[in-house]
């Protein structure tokens, strides 16, 4: 892929869209990272702790206005361009990748953010799935076109409309993790949230010698839309049981390990039970992770990465052979504290914490392994931890 400057970003814009042709002169340049989720997985729609952190990766979007009500999207990793009307912005199976961005212009529509067309190119260097480039895109779309319009820009509320499009425009039942961290990440910080309040602390990932390593395990990830809506489905039924004794529950975030275990009964299905137990027994892993970084207790910040991807495997069934592999095999290794995969699962990529002096060998010995024993070959990247959305200057 083409280098990601300014300078030669301008001019793949000029070359999809060109100079003037129906649009207003100026370009402006924004980007939004991808992220990864430390702990908390499959929390953040139960109302729950997460603990994402922003990448330097991420998207970046060249955008000038139009005047004649036409939006028009290009993409240097994708081949096709799509042209549509400002004013009909309806999803299309065919427009592929470029609904995110529709979706996004929808939504900012219906609150009251209106445009008169844009032409917007996009480049992105997220690898692979599980890292949050579909949030990326959001992001980057929602803040480059408030900028561009003139209108105050709400971090928060911009995560929100971005949640939204992807929840009714893409039928994703996705939490608010991904868009409030692409949003309000910060410089190697990882944000403490409360995903039902939106009460939020930005913690400083203080590694002191270790190193966050993440792998892609390239593994295609088929149906995963329907299986994570499938587990939200389960959440909620298991709410429901669980009003017998909680009247005013709503979601599972409410309540503590030990509520559950007394009330575990009242749920009668053994799938719900185990999902069940994921949610609640992971929020308190959350809490506890953050307080363990916080008095520098890395190995146990690490012991409670790797139950959490146990209980991903066993409880949440939301791993995949794959990532079981990276996982295992990177515990094996000299100087790794903790492993898990992280995002949705069903694929995508695994989050490590490394010692800095073994960070080689272990992507070696890892990368070897996995290729003997799923034939993928593994990506492996020293995860750097950057800002949320912004617009990039000189
Ligand atoms: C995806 C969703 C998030 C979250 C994670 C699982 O990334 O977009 O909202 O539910 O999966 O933790």
């Amino acid at each position: 892929m083409m280098k990601l400057d300014k300078q030669s970003l301008f001019t793949a814009f000029h070359e999809s869209f060109g100079i003037t042709q129906g649009g207003e002169n100026e370009l402006r340049l924004f980007f939004a990272p991808g992220r990864v989720n430390m702990i908390g997985e499959h929390t953040d729609y139960n109302g729950g702790y997460v603990f994402p952190a922003a990448l330097t990766f991420g998207t970046w979007m060249v955008a000038r206005r139009r005047s004649d009500r036409k939006l028009r999207l290009a993409s240097l990793n994708f081949p096709s361009t799509h042209e549509c009307e400002i004013d009909h912005l309806e999803y299309a199976e065919e427009d592929a990748w470029a609904n995110y961005p529709k979706a996004i212009l929808a939504h900012l529509q219906k609150h009251g953010y209106k445009s008169n067309g844009y032409d917007l190119l996009y480049a992105g260097n997220i690898p692979g799935s599980g890292l949050s480039s579909s949030a990326s895109i959001q992001l980057v779309t929602a803040f480059g076109v408030m900028q561009a319009e003139g209108h105050r820009t709400d971090l928060v509320q911009l995560a929100l409309i971005a949640q939204e499009s992807e929840n009714q425009y893409m039928g994703v039942n996705c939490g608010i993790m991904d868009q409030f961290t692409v949003a309000m990440g910060e410089e190697d910080h990882a944000i403490l949230l409360k995903c039902d309040t939106l009460e939020y602390e930005r913690v400083p990932l203080r590694l002191n010698g270790y190193k966050i390593l993440i792998a892609n395990t390239n593994k295609s990830r088929g149906l995963v839309d329907s299986a994570y809506n499938e587990r939200r489905a389960q959440c909620e039924q298991a709410v429901e049981s669980l009003k017998a004794s909680f009247p005013e529950l709503t979601v599972l975030g409410e309540l503590n390990a030990e509520q559950l275990k007394a009330n575990l009964h009242l749920i009668t299905d053994s799938t719900v039970r185990k999902r069940a137990a994921h949610v609640i027994e992971e929020n308190d892993r959350v809490v506890a992770s953050v307080q363990a970084l916080k008095r520098n207790d890395l190995h146990h910040f690490g012991q409670l990465m790797s139950a959490s991807h146990a209980s991903l495997r066993d409880l949440y069934e939301v791993s995949c052979h794959e990532l079981d592999v990276l996982v295992e095999e990177t515990l094996k290794q000299q100087g790794v504290l903790g492993s898990r995969m992280t995002g949705a699962g069903f694929g995508g990529c695994t989050v490590s914490i490394v010692a800095e002096d073994q960070v080689d060998a272990c992507i070696e010995r890892v990368g070897s392994i996995y290729r003997e024993r799923t034939k993928l070959q593994a990506d492996f990247y020293v995860a750097d931890i950057g800002k949320g959305v912004y617009e990039e200057s000189e």
